[in-house]
């Protein structure tokens, strides 16, 4: 049995920090250790405690950094790794000059698979473990993802992009194949190692009622599947939902009455909702992904985090690359925070480390496996150094607490923060995890 004991400071939650009192939920061991057997974490305690108790582990001693769970990616795109940063555009026209064009080429697999590869390399770069993504609307882009994070033993969620019109001829499927197509992943991906399938219309603009109807039934057949979609992003999205369905009592209601409205659903962005929609997410207990860098890159508004989760709506974050202009999930917490300060809140430390760990695993319904340091969880950790730069490290220097330290690391800091990355108890080596 292989067994690696990891020694460096260690942060652990009760359960979600609350805006009232978040230290309340959280506990620092500074001297703190994780013992990894076979994959799974098996103890997490005092470095002295499990050194005794261990003494035939092999130790990796991280000295001050911090050992956290691996990063959770609750949206992206992997098809959009390669039109990162590009300019000047909102969402439709975004969508229409610059992604649409891009998506065509997933049906050669050669060109899945090579930017497959290096969106998880550079996500695993940036600490992040695992990731829900969207494909394309061809099924080999989804076979592409999964085979290469099998090939990582990554934990990642995935699913066929489906779209009936307002799309290109070359991206338009049909409902009864969006729907057989998805069937047949489901059945070769879903549970398969790490493999979770998400049913994925991309949203209603770009599928008929026909289509959402098809994936709807789809979904109640095969419960245990998560759902993703886009809901509410920008306003001139939301008035050509209205255009598109005249009977919908709003946006949220084109998923809801097509069977697309559930707990395991995850609806990225969520920005401008009415309070009926607000009402029945959260009655249903459907999780949001929040997007912030996106949010501001394309122009697409300022998302409540606090009113939402006041309400207790599942949010994970999420780089929504490439709409969103990072791979890193520091640059997602950071601008996660800055969209709070514009809304009138100061997210603590301790609340944006446990939204991009917990919070997502939680969103994806992936928290009794990753997201936590406990006995028992997958080990995919990401292990943070403090002082990764001279302008983080000079500000840590004066930190009098931990969450001192670890905030400039959180606002300032980018992959070199990311000291290690273990994922299912295997080290990464950051040479194979730089592309
Ligand atoms: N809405 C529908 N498709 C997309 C997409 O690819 N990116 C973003 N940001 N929003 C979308
Ligand atoms: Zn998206």
């Amino acid at each position: 049995m292989s067994s690696h004991l990891l020694l460096g400071q260690i942060i652990t939650f009760d359960g979600q920090p609350s805006a009232a009192a978040p230290e309340l939920a959280a506990r620092h061991e500074p001297h703190g250790a994780v013992l990894i057997e076979d994959g799974t974490i098996s103890a997490v305690d005092t470095a002295q405690t499990l050194r005794n108790a261990h003494p035939e582990a092999a130790i990796v001693d991280y000295g001050d950094a911090l050992i956290s769970p691996g990063f959770v990616d609750t949206h992206m795109h992997y098809p959009q790794t390669r039109i990162i940063a590009s300019w000047g555009k909102r969402l439709i026209d975004w969508l229409n000059t610059y992604t649409f064009p891009e998506e065509m080429k997933f049906g050669d697999p050669a060109y899945a698979h090579d930017v497959a590869a290096l969106t998880l390399d550079l996500a695993l770069q940036n600490g992040t473990t695992t990731l829900a993504s969207y494909c394309t609307i061809h099924p080999q882009s989804v076979d592409a993802l999964f085979t290469e994070a099998a090939n990582r033993n990554m934990r990642i969620v995935a699913g066929k992009t489906c779209m009936d019109r307002n799309a290109p001829p070359g991206l338009c499927d049909t409902p009864q194949s969006a729907h057989d197509d998805s069937l047949a992943l489901i059945e070769r991906w879903h549970g398969k190692g790490r493999a979770q399938y998400a049913i994925t219309p991309r949203f209603s603009p770009t599928s008929t009622r026909e289509q959402l109807e098809a994936l709807g039934a789809l979904w109640s057949a095969y419960p245990d599947c998560l759902m993703q979609t886009h809901l509410s992003e920008q306003t001139d999205e939301i008035a050509w939902v209205k255009e598109l369905f005249p009977n919908a009592r709003d946006y949220l209601d084109t998923y809801e009455t097509t069977g697309l409205l559930g707990a395991r659903g995850i609806y990225g962005h969520a920005i401008h909702l009415e309070p009926r929609e607000i009402d029945r997410l959260t009655e249903t207990g459907a999780a949001i992904a929040h997007c912030p860098t996106s949010n501001t890159f394309i122009g697409s508004g300022l998302f409540d985090l606090a009113g939402l989760s006041s309400r207790g709506v599942p949010i994970g974050l999420a780089t929504d690359t490439g709409g969103g202009s990072s791979f890193s999930m520091l640059r997602v917490m950071a601008a996660t925070y800055e969209i709070a300060q514009l809304r009138g809140t100061a997210l603590h430390p301790a609340q944006l480390l446990w939204l991009a760990t917990e919070g997502g695993a939680r969103a994806l319904h992936l928290q009794d496996r990753i997201g936590t340091l406990a006995p028992g969880y997958e080990a995919d950790l990401t292990i943070l150094d403090l002082a990764s730069k001279p302008a983080i490290a000079q500000r840590m220097s004066r930190a009098d607490t931990i969450w001192e330290a670890l905030f400039p690391t959180i606002m300032m800091g980018d992959d070199r923060a990311i000291r290690d990355v273990w994922v299912a108890g295997e080290r990464v080596s950051r040479a194979a995890a730089a592309p």
